[in-house]
């Protein structure tokens, strides 16, 4: 059920957030940066939780980028672990609850365990008719969109396609998000004011929200200010507002 507070006709479809701050958020509490990415995957349960009460279709979360890989070898070890560990664990409670499990980025690129409990929940999940959960992993906007413009050239290269035919329309067709929404809303923790290579195609006319509170203090408050500022905003999609001229 929406919220009360919220415009039932302007409840963002699909909301995605890049979770920035585990590591400050750790400092400041003088955890290990492990502590840190536990925190936050506490707030990942609460809020896709919230997202399903709130009736939003589609929550795309960055829990991991391609650049990522990049990171001390003990650091994505643990993230691996806290990975495999949510799939494993959150498995029911996401069923229980209607979500739909869903996964981008490069799923080849990640340890086999993880992989297996992946596709085990997405399959388990896959008739589920609320939330799309959307897990961004080994996930970099620019790879993705490399990958379908080799797809594209390989298609025209073998005549099945003319290079006329490359719309926008047939590009989103093969993203990895193809079938979902484009992001309405797209929130940053931690404060900083940066794409990081996040959904750069289907970010077109998503509203940026930005906040300082670190992620693992991103609770179902600090989502409802974002909800209320993106509906305080008006779309122009490019055009003008309607009744201007
Ligand atoms: C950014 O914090 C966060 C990440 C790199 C990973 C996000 C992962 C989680 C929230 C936990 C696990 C996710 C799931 C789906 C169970 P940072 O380390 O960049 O923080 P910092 O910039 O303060 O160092």
């Amino acid at each position: 059920m929406p919220d009360p507070r919220f415009d039932p006709d302007l409840i963002p479809r699909h909301i995605a957030i890049i979770m920035d701050g585990n590591g400050r958020w750790a400092k400041a509490h003088g955890l290990s940066r492990r502590k840190g990415h536990e925190a936050g995957g506490e707030r990942v349960r609460e809020i896709v939780r919230t997202c399903g009460e709130w009736g939003i279709q589609v929550l795309t979360l960055y829990a991991f980028s391609s650049e990522n890989w990049s990171r001390p070898a003990m650091e994505v070890k643990a993230l691996m672990f806290l990975l495999r560990d949510y799939l494993q664990q959150e498995r029911e409670e996401l069923n229980k609850n209607n979500v739909r499990l869903m996964a981008i980025g490069n799923l080849e690129r990640l340890p086999k365990a993880a992989r297996k409990e992946l596709d085990i929940s997405m399959e388990y999940t896959s008739k589920n008719t609320g939330l799309i959960l959307n897990l961004a992993l080994s996930y970099g906007g620019r790879d993705e969109i490399v990958r379908v413009v080799q797809n594209l050239a390989g298609d025209c290269v073998e005549g099945r396609m003319r290079p006329a035919e490359i719309t926008p329309e047939a590009i989103s067709n093969r993203l990895d998000t193809a079938g979902l929404p484009d992001p309405d809303l797209i929130i940053r923790t931690a404060g900083e004011m940066r794409i990081s290579n996040f959904l750069l195609w289907q970010a077109s006319y998503a509203e940026y929200y930005a906040t300082s509170a670190f992620w693992p203090d991103f609770s179902s408050e600090e989502l409802a200010k974002a909800i209320a500022e993106y509906q305080r905003r008006t779309r122009k999609f490019g055009g003008l507002e309607s009744g201007e001229e």
